[in-house]
């Protein structure tokens, strides 16, 4: 987990391209994370990373992409507004992949009040436009083929690819978690440019080792091992012991063999 949580100031926290940066005699400075949501499919992996995101006390400021509105409805029925963010964002971080509610919606819901802050995609004014905004880092979660596109050739159409091209200027840790199938060789020259520039590529590919038991397990996984790529400590997936079968022993004892 980087050092610090939310009282920490960017200079204490380490965070690159910050240095020098404090509030007046011992104020606080938010440094927050920034997630970008595109319009990949994949809204339950945006969830899980926010969640996590949130469970280890760090702000978070929140960027969907114009298409982003549309995977969101898709996948949970869910109309996004940047004007009244609060509910919808609750509602969707508070549930299941399945619709259901979660048991810790209201905890959720109440480190969303603290934690973040959303910008609408059209807001190329917002704070994380420029490289003076200081940030942990950056993660978009997930990420479509067009806006991994626009951060590899810098084209900061929007909010969201502007913010990643200023994480990559500033040295800033950027993960990008691309989620297409198959690839075109434009994109995997995109991902290639990525890791050449610094970010993190890590596609939303799901591992099937650590005893998961639904569609959550899947998503958690992916997110924790994106969280592990930004460097943030989580315990959303079991990791591997280096015993085989222990994690689906592990599931299966919690579950009837239909057998
Ligand atoms: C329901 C739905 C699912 C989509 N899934 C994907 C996807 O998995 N990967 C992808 O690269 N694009 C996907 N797209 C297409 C992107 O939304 C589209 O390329 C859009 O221009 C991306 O814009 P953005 O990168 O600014 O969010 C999907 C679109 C819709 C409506």
């Amino acid at each position: 987990m980087p050092t610090g949580g939310t009282n920490a100031t960017a200079a204490t926290a380490g965070i690159a391209g910050t240095a020098g940066i404090a509030g007046t005699a011992g104020e606080a400075v938010r440094v927050p994370w920034i997630v970008g949501v595109s319009g990949a499919s994949g809204t339950p992996y945006a969830a899980s990373v926010l969640r996590g995101l949130l469970a280890a006390q760090l702000p978070v400021d929140l960027v969907l992409s114009r298409a982003a509105r549309l995977t969101l409805l898709d996948e949970t029925g869910i109309g996004w507004r940047d004007a009244a963010w609060l509910d919808p964002l609750s509602i969707w971080l508070g549930r299941r992949a399945d619709g259901t509610r979660r048991r810790d919606a209201d905890e959720v819901r109440a480190r969303i009040e603290r934690l973040v802050e959303v910008h609408p995609p059209a807001d190329l004014g917002a704070r994380p436009s420029s490289g003076s905004y200081p940030t942990r880092g950056m993660i978009v979660v997930p990420a479509s083929t067009a806006s991994l596109a626009g951060v590899a050739l810098g084209l900061s159409k929007d909010l969201l690819q502007r913010a990643a091209d200023v994480t990559l200027k500033e040295g800033r840790r950027l993960v990008v978690v691309p989620r297409e199938m198959p690839y075109t060789r434009a994109t995997l020259r995109h991902m290639l440019d990525l890791d050449a520039a610094g970010a993190v590529v890590a596609a939303a590919s799901p591992g099937f080792y650590a005893g998961a038991r639904d569609v959550d397990d899947l998503a958690d996984f992916v997110a924790g091992r994106v969280l592990d790529a930004a460097g943030v400590s989580n315990d959303l997936f079991r990791r591997w012991t280096g015993t085989l079968g222990e994690a689906r022993s592990a599931a299966a004892g919690s579950q009837p063999d239909p057998t």
